[in-house]
């Protein structure tokens, strides 16, 4: 069943993002078109407002989406792209359940336009490892049962690699720091950090190893 995120509207019940923009008054749609003149004037690339192409570097490939300019990174890899590890929970970049490596850092691509990631590094949890050669780290969680429902693991174990890959030894607490912006509604949290410091022990703990 799709999830209510999977189209890059806001259509549903109640207030749409999209109808909210329509009523929000002529002084707001003046506004902002003298602001598009005043950027066309500078000779600033502009956008949309129809969909637009762009080339994203996602796990190692140029990829092409052409999509609104107003479409977010994580819609971008989710609707278009077929890339459906990192979760849209929150929206809002509270939960880090939309955790990708931007060049290299952990970022919540709920709130990155995909407009703005042309010419990054993406990568996603789908390139981290697969379950026929899982990565120390993605092992340690399964052996840690680090996971009840799953929808946030890839956002965990995206984020934990950024900090393994960052701190290859971490204590207890620096585990806690580097993932303080992702929430499981599950708790398993404890497990979580057990199996970020038993990979930790391990050579290696991010790349995947093929297995038996
Ligand atoms: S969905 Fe992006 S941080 Fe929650
Ligand atoms: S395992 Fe369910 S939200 Fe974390």
């Amino acid at each position: 069943m799709p999830h209510p995120s999977d189209k890059d509207d806001d259509s549903g019940p109640g207030v749409s993002r999209r109808t909210f923009l329509k009523t929000a008054g002529v002084g707001a749609a003046a506004s902002s078109l003298a602001g598009v003149a005043i950027s066309q004037a500078a000779g600033a690339k502009v956008l949309g407002p129809g969909p637009v192409p762009l080339t994203l570097k996602v796990n190692g490939a140029a990829r092409t989406v052409t999509v609104e300019p107003r479409v977010t990174l994580l819609r971008a890899l989710r609707n278009h792209l077929d890339l459906t590890g990192a979760k849209e929970i929150c929206d809002r970049g509270a939960c880090g359940g939309c955790t990708v490596l931007f060049d290299g850092e952990p970022i919540a691509s709920c709130l990155m336009l995909a407009a703005d990631a042309e010419g990054h590094e993406i990568t996603t949890v789908e390139a981290l490892g697969t379950p026929e050669a899982m990565s120390p780290l993605q092992a340690a969680f399964v052996e840690a049962d680090a996971l009840q429902c799953g929808f946030c693991t890839p956002g965990f174990v995206v984020a934990s690699t950024a900090l393994l890959r960052k701190n290859s030894n971490p204590t207890l607490e620096e585990v806690k720091d580097g993932l303080a912006g992702n929430i499981c509604r599950c708790g398993t949290y404890s497990r979580v950090f057990e199996a970020v410091q038993k990979a930790a022990r391990t050579t290696a703990p991010t790349r995947p190893v093929k297995r038996g």
